[in-house]
């Protein structure tokens, strides 16, 4: 807390309860001062008692023989006491007889009572007060007068001036101590409140520090409740205000940077990059690649612009870099820029092709292919990691920038960007599922992997069931604290949300315009096959991967051709697979599977140049993909397991007319959200194949329902609104860090 704010504050408590206290202590004098004059009276009492039993004796003997002389020296010598101003003798008749020189002449003898043997009063004289007792004396048995001793008592008056000065110094003190006391206590409080707030805002929940655990701060636990319901319904309420007056566009994606992130430019990190650039004999060509990762960042990047990192994997990356490795892309209408990282031959065999696609890839995805995990290549991985993390901090034009790191190629770069920008908004998308914790425990590095997933701010994925998957596997193996009321993980200060996001593509579509009609492609696609105008046409999109469930469509479309003769020779499926990673003896021997069982299934069925299975084995850029999509009767997916599937919504995206049926394998993220399709398990062949003759033989009708349907889906859910939807709440999440921080300057 700042000195001059902590001063007002404490001035605050301290000046109130001087003035309570200052005012009690005027109330308190006057009974303090009545009560020690009557225990001062009561003392002259006693005294005035004592000194006349021990005059007594004498004087009675010498009132009985007259003896004035020794009366008077009698006199003189007790009233040497200085506290004893006078002494008299009054006879029975109330006449002052003898005295001492300073007897107050105002106050002679006291009325005398002959009921009373002792008599006192208090008066005030005009040399101040005086306590006065009068004392029977006797002569033969009959009271012969009354011996007056008159007590000085000023002192009582210096006493009580004293004693009202101490009660009030007393009482000044007293309330300087208790404000202290108050104001440190409160003090100490007002920080323990902020920093709960503060921690709350952070979504942290409310916890002071236990050494090294955290423990439920009891004075702020009745209100945790309350505070996290008002916080979670004000996040619903605005993620529903939001969504429902938010058209997601590149425009509306833009505004929404600009405004909620303060145009922050955004950094985007993944392995593949978006264009790769080729050399074709005596030219460079530009090459995007199959990747469903790069399919949905690249508008969401072309929309924010910013800086998108990536490794540089083509033949001609370095020809076509500045001298900071840096292109503006797209190479037409350059929009943002993409920053390529260099790999020797050992780090892609290590990093890329070890730890993440014969390690991490066969780990998420039950495709019943054996991970394989080797030392050299998670050294590999650790190294990459952090060379892309370094970049990141180079490239960040602040301390606090936004970085979308994609997918399981850097599981440990939000840590490492974390340690070096603890400020940064992390975003971290997995692509790719999830697995259960038995399934991710096989990981030799599993607890490093984690924490470094847990340096985001943010970890998306893209169903509910992956996130529970995720906290699961946390739960199982790190020391965290998971709230899974609002979703987040807390480790060591830091805070994750862990969210799904179901990614999407750009609407509307990319090629939208540039693409002949729905017609055109037909005859077209059929023509260069050599296939009559009615042939029906199914597609498959994929890249050759053993989790694309090619095998499984093959054989259901053998099964359908054994059930239904009358498509032989009367339909295709054209299966474009792109060859990837074809370095793994894995791939390898799904490449050669795929080939054979088509070329199998192909000589059973042949008729003439006619041939069941059409498989592409090479790179198709995406306006050749709309095309074949826009042709086809039928789009057939079978991912054995698939964090989203791109390829499904592609599909409906490029056909406007509202015509074509999508058989999507439900093992698929699409599968949750693309009721119309005919969803199907690709391991039960007679099912797929079922559904694959379906489709062909929908009534156009229902076709455009479920086409419809699906379209419009696709539409609001697009993929800006994915983008859209992680910015908003990482601008939540900012907010309220800053909040916090403010909140912490103060506290
Ligand atoms: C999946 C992954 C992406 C990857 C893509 C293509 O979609 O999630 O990260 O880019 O496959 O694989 P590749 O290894 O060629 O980049």
């Amino acid at each position: 807390m700042k000195p001059l704010r902590s001063l007002r504050l404490s001035l605050r408590f301290i000046i109130p309860l001087v003035v309570a206290l200052t005012l009690l202590a005027f109330a308190v004098v006057p009974l303090v001062e009545k009560l020690s004059l009557r225990w001062f009276v009561r003392d002259l009492d006693i005294r005035s008692r004592m000194i006349a039993s021990s005059m007594r004796e004498p004087l009675e003997e010498f009132l009985a023989t007259e003896n004035r002389a020794k009366i008077r020296a009698l006199f003189l010598r007790a009233a040497q006491d200085e506290r004893l101003l006078a002494i008299g003798y009054c006879d029975e008749d109330g006449k002052l007889v003898y005295r001492t020189p300073n007897f107050p002449a105002a106050r002679a003898c006291p009325p005398p009572h002959p009921s009373l043997r002792e008599s006192t009063i208090v008066s005030n004289l005009p040399q101040g007060a005086v306590h006065i007792s009068a004392h029977a004396l006797f002569l033969e048995g009959k009271l012969s007068g009354w011996l007056v001793l008159v007590h000085d008592m000023s002192f009582v008056e210096h006493r009580s001036a004293e004693t009202r000065k101490y009660i009030i110094a007393l009482f000044a003190a007293l309330g300087v101590v208790i404000s202290l006391i108050t104001v440190f206590v409160a003090h100490l409080s007002w920080r323990g409140w902020m920093e709960g707030v503060r921690a709350m805002l952070r979504g942290e929940g409310i916890l002071r520090p236990f050494g090294q655990q955290h423990v439920p701060d009891p004075e702020l636990q009745p209100l945790v409740g309350d505070l996290r319901a008002l916080l979670r319904s004000m996040d619903v309420e605005r993620r529903f205000t939001d969504d429902s007056t938010i058209t997601w566009s590149p425009d509306s994606l833009r505004s929404l940077l600009h405004k909620q992130l303060a145009g922050e430019r955004i950094i985007v990190v993944s392995n593949r990059e978006p264009y790769i650039h080729l050399k074709k004999e005596d030219r460079i060509e530009v090459n995007r690649p199959a990747s469903g990762l790069v399919t949905a960042v690249e508008p969401v990047m072309r929309a924010c612009s910013g800086t998108w990192i990536a490794h540089g994997s083509g033949s001609a990356d370095r020809e076509t870099v500045d001298r900071h490795d840096r292109v503006a892309v797209p190479p037409d209408h350059p929009e943002y820029r993409l920053r390529r990282i260099w790999l020797t031959t050992e780090e892609e065999n290590g990093y890329y092709y070890g730890f993440a696609n014969e390690g991490l890839w066969p780990l998420c995805h039950i495709a019943h292919v054996r991970p394989i995990f080797r030392t050299s290549d998670w050294q590999s991985y650790v190294a990459i990691n952090q060379r892309f993390a370094d970049a990141v901090v180079r490239e960040a034009d602040s301390d606090d920038p936004v970085v979308l790191v994609q997918d399981y190629h850097f599981a440990l770069l939000p840590g490492m960007v974390r340690a070096a920008l603890p400020k940064a908004t992390i975003i971290t998308f997995w692509h790719i599922p999830w697995p259960n914790p038995e399934s991710f425990g096989i990981c030799p590095w599993r607890e490093e992997l984690l924490r470094g997933m847990l340096g985001s701010t943010i970890l998306g994925f893209h169903t509910p069931f992956h996130c529970k998957n995720f906290l699961e596997t946390v739960d199982r193996y790190l020391e965290t604290r998971i709230e899974h009321e609002s979703s987040t993980i807390s480790r060591r200060g830091n805070l994750t949300l862990v969210e799904s996001y179901p990614i999407s593509i750009q609407w509307p579509p990319a090629w939208e315009k540039n693409l002949p009609s729905v017609e055109q492609c037909r005859s077209e696609v059929r023509a260069a096959l050599g296939l009559p105008v009615h042939h029906r046409i199914g597609i498959g999109v994929d890249r050759q991967d053993y989790t694309k469930g090619i095998l499984e469509r093959f054989r259901a479309v053998e099964k359908m051709l054994e059930l239904h003769p009358e498509l032989v020779g009367n339909f295709t499926l054209i299966q474009i697979a792109a060859p990837t990673r074809s370095a793994l003896e894995d791939y390898q021997t799904f490449e050669a599977q795929v080939r054979n069982l088509a070329i199998r299934i192909n000589q059973r069925f042949s008729r003439g140049n006619w041939q069941p299975i059409c498989l592409k084995v090479e790179h198709h850029e995406p306006e050749q993909v709309n095309r074949y999509y826009r042709a086809a009767d039928v789009c057939v997916v079978t991912s054995l397991h698939d964090g989203m599937n791109l390829v499904a919504k592609e599909f409906v995206a490029a056909r406007e007319d509202e015509r074509g049926v999508l058989v999507l394998s439900q093992f698929t993220g699409a599968a949750h959200e693309l009721h119309e399709s005919l969803i199907v398990n690709p391991y039960h062949i007679e099912q797929t194949a079922d559904a694959i003759h379906r489709a062909l033989t929908m009534p156009e009708e229902e076709q455009r329902e479920r086409m419809h349907s699906m379209r419009m889906l696709v539409r609001d859910f697009n993929v800006y609104r994915w983008a859209g939807r992680m910015l908003l709440d990482a601008a939540r999440i900012r907010q309220r860090e800053k909040l916090a921080a403010r909140i912490g300057e103060r506290s």
